[in-house]
């Protein structure tokens, strides 16, 4: 589009996105020697993680006996048998060496009488093999992502890393199968940016704000999930959507696990505690999709409290305040502020809300991206990375145990680092990019920058949130998949009467909404598909018309592609990895729920 002046940059590595996930990837790539450069929409340290709470799973053994073989059954068994076990074992492995690396790069955890890194108990997770509760998630307070994510820009900073700072991800560029580049526009002069690199890198985080409420940010808008759909490429296991049983009600802030873990419970209108029903063994720290389930099943049978009888206690007053103040200080302060409550006198008034999407682009261990191709599942994307939230590696399947997102982010982010560089041996110099290279992606930014429909963005936004809470929500049943499937494909279809008011390129927030509005939709698109034709019910994915676990059938990943321009999207399947990385352990069959 020769109405755009484009600027154009060669790197090795291009990092989408500064979160955990990115600046680990950052960093490794940065110290395997590889020039590299990191773009984010916003400053690195406002990036999602820095709202993370609780801590970062991995197995020391600091607060009682632990084995990563513990933390891998768990992860399994919490995945409900659709996380690949290869992936789990490399997670749980490389988790206690991770943690020591943030600890030497200054994270600052809370210690331990004797001085070694504080860990709290969190859902889930258990001691030898489900037999006891485990203390495994390490904790800097209640501030783990924020201490995780200064730390992770800081040692960045020291490496010199090449940042693009406030820079929006457009669309990748493309030459043949391959992905080449990335288009960017920095949001703060207007200019139009064109990186190439041999290696691009998703860490964009998750899209939780296709739902109404959510623990998080504005901005968790999913860009590259996106730019990867209309690149022709699929998601995977899109239709898995976790809720935190704890968002503050009316708000939706994060609530810590933690506080669970530190002793805290739920109760009911009548004061019972209910999740000994539910789940006898764990009660309050069973896994998230578990207690959610509880939570929406008591609320519905008229044992929610509040004049509406529609959300549920959280009570924590009966702890030491000095453990308050110690920590959890930081949802001390969310309560007062977002509940107007006295941790220390009150409980919360809490909900399940939107936390975590299990599904994303799917990759391998080391971050390289795959598709299904001629019948290939595993045929690798050249130049196509992903990590964290954006990837699903998977280990999380159906659903994700608490803290076990943090230490994904190190893991993979630094995994991807080193196979970067390996992958780049030898590589001198690049290929020149296809001609015209970018226009698709300036032609659709164009489109919307001068877009004169009817329809504010807003209207479009608020539309498909309220659909996907009320449709795609903790119970599902085909009835109200088909009703969200329908009000979905309506609100893609008013895109084309989308107004976007500001015509300027410099801070056009209703031009960045418009956008990230389309990322959204996308995704709401292929979560609702994949959600409809799932049989069953598995983790976070709670059918009402098909309450059971299906592994004959349903063992096995979505794969999602879009049409973007009819909204049309197709499924097909690739099979969950039932075999392990190495010997040391072997693979964990699939068994009944036991809570
Ligand atoms: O509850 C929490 O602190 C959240 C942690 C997580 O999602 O891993």
């Amino acid at each position: 589009m020769s109405a755009y002046h484009i600027i154009d940059h060669t790197f090795d590595v291009v990092v989408v996105g500064a979160g955990g996930s990115g600046l680990r990837a950052t960093l490794e790539c940065a110290r395997q020697g590889l020039r590299t450069a990191c773009i984010t929409k916003v400053f690195p340290t406002r990036s999602h993680t820095v709202a993370a709470q609780g801590g970062v799973a991995a197995a020391l053994g600091n607060m009682g006996e632990d084995d990563w073989r513990w933390h891998m059954y768990d992860t399994v068994k919490g995945s409900d048998w659709l996380g690949d076990q290869d992936a789990i074992e490399y997670l749980c492995k490389n988790a206690p060496e991770a943690v020591y690396e943030l600890e030497h790069f200054g994270v600052p955890f809370s210690r331990t009488e004797d001085g070694r890194i504080y860990q709290r108990a969190f859902g889930g997770m258990t001691s030898n093999y489900g037999q006891g509760i485990a203390q495994r998630t390490c904790a800097a307070a209640d501030r783990t992502g924020h201490a995780m994510l200064h730390t992770l820009y800081g040692q960045c900073v020291k490496h010199e890393v090449n940042f693009f700072i406030e820079y929006f991800a457009l669309d990748l560029i493309k030459d043949g199968d391959a992905v080449v580049g990335v288009m960017a526009w920095n949001l703060d002069d207007g200019t139009i940016h064109r990186f190439r690199a041999h290696k691009v890198i998703m860490a964009t985080g998750g899209y939780g704000r296709i739902y109404l409420s959510c623990t998080g940010a504005h901005t968790q808008t999913g860009d590259g999930n996106a730019m990867v759909l209309r690149a022709g490429l699929p998601l995977q296991d899109m239709e898995f959507v976790q809720f935190h049983p704890t968002g503050v009600f009316g708000a939706g802030v994060l609530i810590t696990e933690g506080v669970r873990g530190e002793g805290g419970y739920l109760t009911n209108s009548e004061g019972e505690r209910f999740m000994e029903r539910y789940a006898p063994h764990a009660k309050d720290l069973a896994s998230r999709d578990v207690v959610s389930r509880a939570m929406t099943v008591e609320i519905r049978e008229g044992r929610g409290v509040g004049p509406n009888k529609d959300h549920i206690f959280l009570h924590l007053s009966h702890l030491d305040p000095k453990i308050i103040h110690e920590r959890l200080p930081g949802i001390a302060e969310s309560a007062r502020i977002f509940a107007g409550v006295d941790v220390t006198k009150e409980p919360i008034p809490v909900l399940p809300t939107v936390h975590y999407n299990m599904g994303g682009i799917p990759c391998a261990y080391t971050g390289q991206a795959l598709t299904l191709k001629d019948g290939n599942p595993d045929t690798p994307v050249q130049g196509l990375m992903a990590v964290g939230e954006a990837a699903c590696v998977s280990v999380h399947g159906a659903n994700r145990l608490g803290s076990n997102s943090l230490i994904d982010l190190v893991v993979f982010g630094k995994a991807a680092g080193v196979y970067a560089a390996e992958s780049l041996k030898g590589v001198t110099g690049h290929h020149d990019l296809p001609k015209n290279a970018g226009d698709e992606a300036l032609a659709r930014f164009d489109k919307y920058r001068n877009a004169k429909g009817g329809t504010p963005t807003a209207d479009l936004r608020l539309a498909m949130q309220k659909a996907m809470q009320a449709d795609a929500a903790v119970f599902r049943t085909g009835e109200t998949l088909k009703n969200g499937q329908k009000a979905i494909d309506e609100i893609y279809g008013r895109l084309k009467d989308i107004n976007v008011s500001d015509r300027s390129m410099v801070w056009n927030t209703d031009l960045v909404e418009t956008l990230e509005f389309e990322n959204l939709i996308q995704q709401a698109i292929v979560t609702v598909e994949g959600a409809v034709v799932r049989h069953e019910s598995r983790g976070a994915h709670a059918r009402e018309d098909f309450p059971n676990r299906d592994d004959q059938n349903w063992m096995k990943h979505t794969l999602s592609w879009l049409d973007p321009a009819t909204g049309y999207a197709k499924l097909d399947y690739r099979p969950v990895h039932t075999y392990t990385l190495t010997n040391e352990v072997e693979y964990i069959p699939p068994k009944a729920r036991t809570y």
